[in-house]
């Protein structure tokens, strides 16, 4: 039987990590859907903000998210930040597999993605006192999706061995 994991939760949160370390552990494909994103526009996420505009990038980021769980039987995918929160795609990724939220504390996020926003459209030209309020006014925002996941899992805690063993008792 397939099985079908969309790893969500802010930038940050350690999607990607995690779903690399789940992917080898259950020997189940890995995707990362903005370097999906990435390859089918051959442009950076940067650029692609930059020249096309959010809405743009919104509607490529469903289409591409379609396409890679249409095709595949298995996989662990590391969503955007933003991916729950558009055109229904929380209830699609529900319907087609389990969504797992990470939630990792303002503080955290903040450590981290001080570190490297260059890369994140929404974050590269905001000062750390505007990043704050940012990062606390958006997980705000996003908080009725993210809270749509099937399995909701506190990261700044979390092991490989409970997130295996939540994914399997969801
Ligand atoms: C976004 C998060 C990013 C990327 C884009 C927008 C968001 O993904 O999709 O920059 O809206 O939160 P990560 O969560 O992997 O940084």
């Amino acid at each position: 039987m397939g099985m079908k994991i969309f790893l969500i939760g802010f930038m940050g949160t350690g999607k990607t990590h995690w779903g690399k370390r789940l992917s080898e552990k259950l020997h189940i494909p890995f995707f990362d859907l903005d370097e999906q994103i990435v390859e089918h526009e051959k442009k950076t996420i940067n650029e692609i903000f930059a020249e096309r505009g959010e809405e743009y990038f919104r509607l490529l980021e469903k289409d591409v998210l379609h396409i890679i769980a249409g095709y595949n039987e298995s996989f662990i995918m590391a969503c955007g930040g933003g991916t729950p929160c558009y055109y229904n795609n929380i209830d699609y990724m529900n319907q087609q597999g389990i969504s797992v939220w990470l939630n990792t504390s303002t503080d955290i996020l903040f450590q981290r993605l001080a570190k490297e926003k260059s890369k994140r459209p929404l974050l590269k030209d905001l000062n750390d006192i505007q990043m704050k309020e940012f990062i606390q006014k958006k997980l705000a925002d996003r908080k009725i999706y993210y809270e749509q996941a099937s399995i909701i899992l506190e990261e700044d805690t979390l092991t490989l061995d409970r997130l295996v063993e939540k994914i399997f008792h969801a």
